[in-house]
């Protein structure tokens, strides 16, 4: 079995990115010292410099990064050591500029960049193997290597590859998953607009087209992208397992919905020693800390519920988005502890020292371009300390209270070209189901629709476009066993191969929601529908609706206007031990909650009515106790009622009774017993 936790981490990880190839080694010094006055614990190293460890095909320099590692080690801070195959050196492009990628109009990336790789090219994955051998054979046994950092993201800033050698790829793909050309005909429907294929070598990758492609054919490609970016990582991963026994090996995610689209993370999370993951706020004017709580339940969730490592976020502002404001005073803080809060085993930051030069010179760091007399460096010292008094929560795990459930392959079949309508969004619905749950202060495990559900007594299907029979029948069971579902529009139409289920939407959810939709009528832009039910409550949908037919179902909500008014727009089934409920329209964060409250009740899940709102609090429980975090992220002071007596760790104090949260502050207090 491999290792889980970091070797010879006796603490949270708190650090960052290192790339310290950009300054003179009398810097290196004036690092380490800042490091141990900050109360870093671990750096990411190495991830990005195979031109400097590989200057020409077949000479190393590895003199740097002995001394490196040997300087880290000396000053007690762990190493997650990089394979540098996410830039492989200019050498190597000019003997191999086949190796670039290609996109689906055919053009060829050049270098200059990073992340430019065609994942099919043998020429790159022998020398990706090469490079990983060397570091492996050389730091295997080095004293500060506390775990294997695999290539960067995969999956960003090139998701597939279109290329002569992809396609070559692409078609073997084909002939293990489906055996025979027929078989692949049959699942694309080849038969509508004449596609017919007689043999695998004339399929191709989905290159441009000059109307809709087949979208089976493009579904499958994401499959293949995909599983062509993990066949790589296993590549390096297998090399290390064998040469360096006892390290765990990981890749950095980037499990934000907003940040990466192109890798199913349910079966990356199934393949890494540890799972850690990369989160920037996207500043799009919606609440920031919002989507990072989702994001860091994704990820605890991809890594089976077992802690994770947040290795990248930001002291404050990035440089890549449009406009990037600086985090404000006590927000690095609350981001980082509210990762932890939600399983991180510690906070780590793109980078350690602020770039002089090259693309993110202007992405913040923990040592800013002004030094140690600035504010991120105040907080930085801050945030280590805090960490520092956290280290007892190690191993522990965060509890939830519901399951949203999510699957990056119907997100994909969703996104295909030509739907009912283009304002219906999977990530939306899921960003607005998850953000409902978090106002009503519930915590969210994300989880595949095939998972095994019983633990909850709420699960929330926001958008599963693509649904398998399995998983119709997995919700089935789960609502005959007593659980409470809620089911929002257009789930449940397509099985893998985004063919219609056949015998009426919405396929295998009819039997469990008691219905049937018999049309879709999505809405024209701008146009809403009033949605009126029980004790005169009104809602308000906008985006899509539905002609519903009950059959067994009772109407909770009704369209009062549109094409479909009179119908029903909100059911809910008894069935069993069991309660489901079905949503036919886009409703706002009111209806969300109006929906969800009644979901809840059904549910038997008590209001949280005592906690304030934008004061996150969440548990972490295992074998050294319980943890109760509580982030205010409000303008307000606030109060938070603990039902046992405990000890507060930021600060050392008793804690009793409710608990006082300052404005944009943070408390974890250990619950005594
Ligand atoms: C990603 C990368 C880092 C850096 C940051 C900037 O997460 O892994 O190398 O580019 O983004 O936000
Ligand atoms: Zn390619």
């Amino acid at each position: 079995m491999p290792e889980t936790t970091p070797k010879g981490l006796a603490r949270l990880a708190f650090g960052g990115d290192y790339n310290p190839e950009q300054w003179p080694e009398s810097v290196w010094q004036e690092d380490v010292r800042l490091m141990r006055e900050a109360g870093v614990t671990m750096v990411s190293a190495g991830i990005f410099s195979w031109a400097l460890l590989e200057p020409e095909r077949g000479r190393y320099d590895f003199g740097w990064l002995d001394r490196l590692l040997d300087l880290l080690h000396a000053h007690g801070i762990r190493v997650d050591l990089g394979t540098p195959t996410v830039v492989p050196p200019v050498w190597f492009y000019r003997e191999h500029p086949e190796a670039l990628p290609v996109t689906a109009d055919g053009v060829r990336y050049e270098f200059g960049s990073r992340g430019a790789i065609c994942p099919s090219n043998t020429d790159y994955r022998a020398a990706a193997a090469n490079i990983t051998t060397r570091l492996a054979e050389r730091y295997a046994d080095h004293p500060a290597l506390a775990m294997w950092h695999v290539h960067n993201e995969y999956g960003v800033p090139v998701s597939a590859c279109y290329c002569d050698s992809c396609a070559a790829h692409f078609r073997r793909w084909l002939e293990t998953t489906y055996g025979t050309v027929e078989a692949v005909n049959e699942a694309w429907g080849t038969a509508f607009w004449g596609q017919r294929y007689t043999g695998f070598a004339q399929i191709n990758p989905p290159r441009t087209t000059p109307t809709v492609g087949n979208p089976a054919q493009a579904l499958d490609y994401r499959r293949f992208a995909d599983a062509t970016l993990r066949e790589n990582f296993r590549m390096e991963r297998d090399i290390l397992h064998r040469l360096s026994p006892g390290v765990p090996v990981t890749t950095n995610f980037m499990t934000a919905l907003s940040q990466c689209d192109s890798i199913d993370y349910w079966a990356w999370g199934r393949e890494v020693d540890i799972v850690t993951n990369d989160h920037y706020l996207i500043t799009d004017g919606r609440r920031t800390h919002v989507n990072l709580a989702m994001a860091a339940d994704l990820t605890r969730s991809v890594a089976g519920g077992a802690p994770w490592i947040l290795l990248e976020h930001s002291t404050s502002g990035v440089n890549w988005q449009p406009r990037n404001p600086a985090k404000a005073p006590g927000q690095m803080a609350r981001n980082s502890l509210a990762h932890v809060a939600r399983g991180s085993e510690g906070a780590m930051f793109f980078q350690w020292r602020q770039s002089r030069r090259g693309a993110e010179k202007f992405h913040s760091a923990m040592v800013p371009h002004g030094g140690t007399g600035t504010r991120v460096w105040r907080e930085v010292v801050e945030l280590g300390a805090s960490l520092d008094s956290l280290s007892a929560i190690r191993g522990t795990r965060t509890q939830a209270d519901v399951a949203v459930l999510w699957d990056w392959h119907s997100w994909w079949a969703q996104n295909l070209d030509w739907r009912p309508s283009e304002d219906h969004d999977a990530r939306e619905r899921a960003d607005a189901f998850y953000e409902a749950l978090y106002d009503r202060h519930l915590t969210v495990d994300f989880a595949h629709p095939e998972a095994d559900l019983s633990a909850y007594p709420l699960v929330v299907v926001p958008a599963l476009y693509l649904l398998t029979e399995a998983a119709g029948r997995n919700l089935t069971q789960y609502v005959e066993n007593g659980g409470t579902l809620v089911v929002s529009y257009f789930s449940g139409i397509v099985d893998e191969h985004d063919a219609v289920h056949e015998g009426g939407y919405p396929g295998p959810l009819r039997d469990v929601l008691g219905l049937t939709v018999e049309e879709f009528s999505p809405l024209l832009k701008g146009d809403t529908l009033r949605v009126t039910g029980p004790g005169g409550t009104e809602l308000t949908g906008d985006v899509w609706s539905e002609f519903v037919v009950p059959d067994g179902a009772e109407t909770v909500w009704t369209y009062a206007d549109g094409l479909t008014a009179g119908r029903p727009a909100v059911t809910r089934h008894r069935l069993g031990e069991g309660t489901a409920w079905y949503v036919s329209t886009r409703l706002d964060a009111h209806g969300l909650d109006a929906l969800l409250g009644r979901a809840a009740e059904d549910a038997r899940i008590a209001p949280r009515a005592d906690l304030p709102h934008d004061v996150e609090v969440v548990r972490r429980t295992g074998e050294s106790g319980s943890y109760l975090f509580a982030i205010n992220h409000s303008p307000s002071d606030a109060k938070v009622p603990l039902e046992a007596h405990g000890t507060e760790l930021l600060t050392g104090e008793r804690a009793a009774g409710r608990l006082a949260v300052p404005a944009g502050t943070v408390r974890v207090v250990r619950l005594d017993g």
